[in-house]
């Protein structure tokens, strides 16, 4: 009954050395919660906007098979590395490619004998917002920029945090994440966490609003789950001329298989 509430609040624990070099990874915990309920010992995990395996390292300590794909194949090393030092159990792997191509990467794997995947957990890039830097002196970009951290994924014209203008981004992200119904058992559940932001112009965008009325072309959308962060500094950004939020919490669209 606890994991049905439509709020929670998971706190990431600090990042090793090579978890920051990703500028934006999600928590272990925050997986294993939703992995937990969706899917049992055996069921198979896709994540298409893998990074550096987080989905996928959760998968393997909580006894479950899982797939990452990710573009950047920087990311896909120290993930590799990362990975295979857990022990825990089950097939997992994470792989270098663009999920736009998702078929053939899973098909190429296994051989043409792919299994259907069970559940999807994955968090794609939140449009091309880690290139526009919003804050002030301390904001999370600014630090990362002065300690020689990657501030985005990479200039690949294939990373969806790439394209410009905002509604082509939520239709590719449609389109990609569309491209996964073929993969899935029957009435498989999918959760994609986003967040809604503020761009450099002071307008929101809904990212998860509107991406949740893309992908209700493709799917059933049957819930949001609000992930809250309470322990993040807070930023005093806009004060004393305009209002602006310290934003905590991303949105977690639970959407199910048609078929
Ligand atoms: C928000 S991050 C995911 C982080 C991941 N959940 C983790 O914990 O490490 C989004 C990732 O999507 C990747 N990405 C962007 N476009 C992609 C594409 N077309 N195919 C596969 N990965 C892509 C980026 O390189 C980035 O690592």
């Amino acid at each position: 009954m606890k994991a049905t509430k439509s709020w929670f609040v998971v706190n990431p624990k600090a990042r090793t050395s090579t978890q920051m070099q990703h500028p934006a990874k999600f928590p272990e915990e925050l997986v294993k919660r939703f992995v937990d309920f969706f899917t049992k010992e055996g069921s198979w995990v896709l994540d298409p906007f893998a990074g550096v395996g987080s989905t996928v390292a959760a998968c393997k300590e909580i006894g479950r098979n899982s797939i990452g794909i990710e573009l950047a194949r920087e990311f896909v090393e120290i993930g590799s590395g990362a990975i295979n030092e857990i022990e825990g159990s089950g097939q997992h792997h994470l792989l270098q490619g663009d999920s736009m191509q998702v078929m053939e990467i899973i098909d190429k794997h296994f051989n043409g004998q792919a299994p259907r995947f069970d559940y999807v957990i994955t968090s794609p890039p939140y449009w091309n917002m880690l290139r526009k830097s919003r804050g002030g002196n301390d904001s999370v970009h600014k630090e990362r920029a002065k300690k020689g951290l990657k501030q985005h994924y990479g200039d690949a014209v294939e990373d969806l945090g790439n394209i410009e203008n905002f509604d082509e981004y939520i239709d590719s992200m449609g389109q990609l994440l569309g491209r996964l119904t073929p993969l899935l058992s029957d009435r498989a559940y999918l959760t994609i966490v986003v967040q809604n932001m503020r761009d450099i112009d002071g307008i929101l965008r809904p990212i998860a609003w509107d991406l949740a009325k893309r992908l209700s072309e493709d799917y059933d959308l049957r819930q949001e789950m609000i992930w809250c962060q309470d322990n993040k500094r807070l930023g005093c950004w806009g004060y004393p001329s305009t209002y602006v939020s310290n934003v905590h919490h991303h949105y977690c669209l639970i959407l199910q298989n048609r078929v």
